[in-house]
């Protein structure tokens, strides 16, 4: 009887060390199987003195039973730990691996916000060819034959030779080309000799000759053009303010000043309060680094010229606008905490730092 008790004893304390199914099995067949040291004890009890073989056999039982119930226990611990690590294989609810996807060029992140500031105060975007004829680009902008921006070594010519009336074919050197498309639209399209007011924002690819750490020979700038009758400087100087406000912030100011350009009367540069100094021009009694005196430019602007609106086929006795060319580059990089030392850097494809916007 005491030896029945060991074997219980034993069987225990290998039934918990059982690290799997398998392992408890073996444990299992050695006790309880035929030719297991519980059976063999158990086969003894013809040995045992015939007074005590019923105590015998009933403490035989118990320990068969204790046994029995201490396999069946682990064996559903063991069973639970398989299903679990099988389950964890399968959850669902684990957050995935993530594939790796891109996202927009960051030119085009701008042009996208650029859109929507516009769009909520009615300017429609449009997109004229960028590949255009010198009327549009130069001829119907007021500017002579012998201006220096027709010259190879400004702006790019196409090798096209059905010159026709609108002279030779290029590559678009500023948006302003789409002054003229879209006013000439808004003439093929009026009733009675009246057209709709434009509100036109054209947001497109220009090139020229330039390339060096601020230049690259094809950028993006955004023209806005509004026309309607009785259109103002205030007009222009609102909507400067309001396009500031929105993409510098609330705090930025902007300004206009005097400047030339060949299809604008007057014409103005135009400019954003600096970010660094605020505005001061100064940092600590020191000049600003960044800014000539609290200003950075920003870019031109001007009322339409009247020539241009008759070269359109618009009365400018009726009708007048005004019209501003904004970098897209530019206004990117001149926006707070955005410093690329070198505008290449934008079309190099160089993943390492386009991934970073
Ligand atoms: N087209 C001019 C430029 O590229 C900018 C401009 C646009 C100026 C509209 C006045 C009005 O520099």
């Amino acid at each position: 009887m005491e030896e029945l008790i060991v074997l219980k004893n034993q069987a225990s304390a290998r039934i918990l060390d059982a690290k799997n199914l398998e392992e408890l099995n073996e444990v299992k067949l050695s006790f309880l199987g035929k030719s297991g040291s519980l059976t063999e004890a158990l086969k003894r009890i013809k040995d045992v003195d015939p007074e005590r073989r019923a105590e015998f056999g009933q403490l035989a039982n118990e320990v068969k039973r204790a046994i029995e119930g201490m396999i069946d226990q682990r064996e559903s611990e063991l069973s639970n730990v398989k299903k679990r690590s099988q389950t964890k294989q399968l959850d669902v609810t684990l957050p995935g691996i993530r594939p790796s996807h891109g996202h927009l060029h960051l030119v085009t992140q701008a042009i996208e916000e650029i859109s929507e500031i516009f769009a909520r105060i009615g300017f429609k975007r449009v997109r004229y060819p960028e590949v255009e004829w010198d009327w549009y680009a130069f001829g119907a902008l007021n500017f002579p034959d012998n201006h220096p921006a027709r010259d190879d070594w400004e702006t790019f010519f196409i090798d096209e030779k059905r010159s026709n009336k609108y002279g030779p074919m290029l590559l678009t050197p500023h948006t302003s080309s789409g002054q003229i498309r879209e006013m000439s639209n808004a003439v093929r399209s009026a009733s009675g000799g009246e057209i709709k007011p434009i509100k036109m924002l054209n947001i497109a690819k220009t090139y020229r000759r330039q390339s060096d750490i601020s230049h690259t020979s094809m950028f993006h700038q955004f023209e806005t053009l509004y026309i309607d009758e009785k259109v103002s400087i205030t007009h222009l100087k609102g909507i400067l303010d309001y396009f500031v406000k929105s993409w510098f912030g609330e705090n930025r100011k902007s300004r206009i000043r005097p400047y030339h350009f060949q299809f604008t009367e007057p014409s103005f540069e135009t400019d954003i309060s600096c970010g660094v100094c605020n505005g001061t021009g100064k940092i600590k009694g020191e000049k600003c680094r960044l800014c000539k005196g609290g200003w950075l430019e920003l870019g031109g602007a001007g009322m339409v010229h009247p020539n241009v609106i008759k070269a359109a086929g618009l009365d400018p006795k009726k009708y007048s606008g005004f019209a501003s060319g904004w970098g897209v580059e530019r206004v990117l990089m001149m926006r707070d905490g955005l410093e690329i030392d070198d505008l290449r850097m934008l079309y190099s494809n160089n993943l390492d730092f386009l991934s970073q916007f």
